[in-house]
């Protein structure tokens, strides 16, 4: 699952780029938009947003009818109609066992959410996930709220993996290129 403290830091980008990566090493992925504020991964991707999760969740469709995939091996669940009860929909247990068939079915399920600091809905995605991968702007970090966002993590018992540095400005000398 990717989050980050703030919004705009780039977990949407960093998810659907980190899904083509792992496609394009062979590895049977699935991209689960579960903003359910501000979906971002079907514009990403050109795709169509007519039903996604929400569908699954509502028990309207299975996901083998909603899924898209944009690139071999790299499929796509968008959100679909934005939904008056995200947290509702996050909480249910249909998402517990809907992550559990994803779960046997892929190699990758990447899951992009909201920002910690906007609304609880990562902290409850987290309880459903098995690592957190923290997106932070390295043009503007701040102590504090990466604080604020790992304790929010931690409080829930989620297993945060380690950090995504986005944007961050890397000095030619820094680059090896591979041999
Ligand atoms: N490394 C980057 N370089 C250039 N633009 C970026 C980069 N990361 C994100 N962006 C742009 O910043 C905006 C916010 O990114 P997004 O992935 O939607 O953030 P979030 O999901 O955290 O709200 C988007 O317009 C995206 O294209
Ligand atoms: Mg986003």
């Amino acid at each position: 699952m990717l989050t980050s403290p703030g919004p705009r830091e780039g977990k949407s980008t960093i998810c659907a780029n980190l899904g083509v990566a792992l496609a394009q090493a062979d590895r049977s992925t699935l991209i689960l938009d579960c903003d359910l504020r501000r979906p971002m991964v079907h514009k990403i991707f050109g795709l169509r947003n007519d039903r996604g999760i929400v569908a699954i969740l509502a028990e309207e469709r299975r996901w083998q009818e909603v899924y898209q995939e944009p690139l071999p091996g790299l499929k796509v669940i968008v959100v679909g109609p934005i939904p008056p009860n995200p947290m509702e929909l996050l909480s249910s247990r249909r998402f517990a066992e809907f992550l559990d068939q994803a779960r046997q079915e892929f190699d990758y399920v990447l899951i992009d959410t909201p920002a910690t600091d906007l609304v609880p809905d990562p902290a409850v995605v987290a309880t459903q996930g098995d690592g957190v991968l923290l997106v932070l702007d390295a043009r503007d970090i701040r102590k504090g709220a990466v604080l604020r966002a790992m304790r929010r993590l931690q409080t829930v018992g989620a297993t945060v993996l380690g950090t995504i540095m986005n944007d961050a400005k890397v000095s030619k000398g820094d680059y090896y290129p591979p041999p």
